[in-house]
């Protein structure tokens, strides 16, 4: 198949490049490279798989002529939407940024596809949609409350997508990511962002030295050691997600929205026990207070995944977490 990746430069988006090459694919991206790489995409052409990165454009989906003009060279039978702004913090400090590029830049991409007929769209949205959980695991069906500009940017984007649906027959997959972790285990991609905000690539800043110390937020949580649980959803599984909604939507299937999680949660005191454990080394740490918008427990209900898409988280965390330490030790050796 011809598929149009946005983002395809940034962290899941290469990496989903990547299985979608080992597939067989034809894979344009489309990146306007502010949080992306050039050198992952001088990795993603160099690979010898059976499929192409047959080009990459360097654009912005704030610039609708950008798309109009990437959209229109091919017949693309369906987009991975990975393209978008990430940092909770910064979307608090600066929300009409997340609006245009999230909202705006996924209405911008929505009419681009519907200008050129391409009918299918899996889009990347996240956890945080739900906020403050009322219960857990969460469900697709917990309702929608997010506490920050971030969130609200993702459901409005996922609001907008569904009435494409509804209006011009965009049949979509809406993946609600819990928190990602690891690297790609053939050692060549992996996060290359500079500024780190994600906790294992944080505890492994602390490991190499790269930052003095690790910081917990937060060690009176009402959670079985006060510190805060989350799901880690290793990067490889995740992007298997998305082949298989490729494939869902292929066969005719309707528009849905999955969680993607692993449906156990991990205290941020047990990753570091973990850590150190399967790294061998002592992680410094120093205890901080709350931080606000932090729920205490995020774990996702899959099932419905696991039946729609016959999908099931299968690395475990101790894996992931020990091929994101060779590749932060291999990003350190390059830019030495
Ligand atoms: N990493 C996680 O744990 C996580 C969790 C939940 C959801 N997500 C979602 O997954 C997607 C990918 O996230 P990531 O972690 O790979 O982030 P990333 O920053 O590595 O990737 C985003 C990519 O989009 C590009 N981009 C940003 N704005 C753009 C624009 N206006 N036009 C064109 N390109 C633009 C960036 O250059 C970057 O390459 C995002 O939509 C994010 O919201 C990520």
């Amino acid at each position: 198949m011809k598929l149009f990746v946005t983002g395809g430069a940034g962290y899941i988006g290469s990496h989903c490049v990547l299985r979608l090459l080992q597939e067989g694919h034809e894979v344009v991206i489309f990146d306007n490279f502010s949080e992306g790489s050039r050198e992952t995409v001088r990795t993603l052409s160099e690979l010898k798989f059976p499929g192409r990165l047959a080009d990459v454009v360097q654009g912005d989906l704030l610039h609708p002529e950008d798309l109009q003009r990437a959209l229109s060279d091919d017949s693309f039978d369906a987009v991975f939407h990975f393209a978008a702004l990430t940092r909770v913090k910064e979307s608090v400090q600066h929300p009409e940024l997340y609006y245009c590029h999230n909202v705006v830049g996924t209405l911008n991409l929505l009419e681009a596809m519907r200008s050129f007929d391409v009918k299918r769209l899996v889009f990347s949205s996240t956890a945080s949609v739900y906020g403050e959980p009322q219960y857990t695991p969460i469900d697709e069906k917990h309702p929608l409350n997010p506490i920050n500009p971030y969130g609200r940017s993702k459901q409005m984007a996922e609001m907008i997508i569904q009435d494409f649906d509804r209006a011009y027959g965009i049949r979509s997959v809406c993946l609600r990511y819990f928190n990602v972790v690891g690297a790609s285990s053939l050692g060549c991609l992996g996060d290359r962002r500079v500024i780190v905000t994600h906790l294992i690539p944080s505890i492994i800043h602390a490991i190499l030295g790269i930052s003095k110390a690790f910081s917990v937020f937060g060690t009176d949580y009402p959670t079985r050691d006060g510190t805060c649980i989350r799901d880690y959803i290793p990067i490889e599984d995740l992007v298997d997600a998305h082949i298989r909604a490729l494939t869902f939507l292929s066969e005719g299937n309707r528009t849905e929205i999955f969680n993607l999680g692993t449906e156990q949660g991990y205290t941020v005191q047990e990753v570091l026990t973990v850590c150190e454990r399967v790294l061998g080394k002592k992680i410094p740490v120093i205890l901080e207070s709350r931080r606000s918008g932090d729920p205490a427990v995020l774990i996702a209900a899959s099932k419905r995944a696991n039946e729609a898409l016959n999908w099931h988280s299968q690395q475990l965390l101790e894996e992931a977490i020990r091929l994101a330490y060779a590749w932060e030790q291999k990003k350190m050796s390059m830019s030495l």
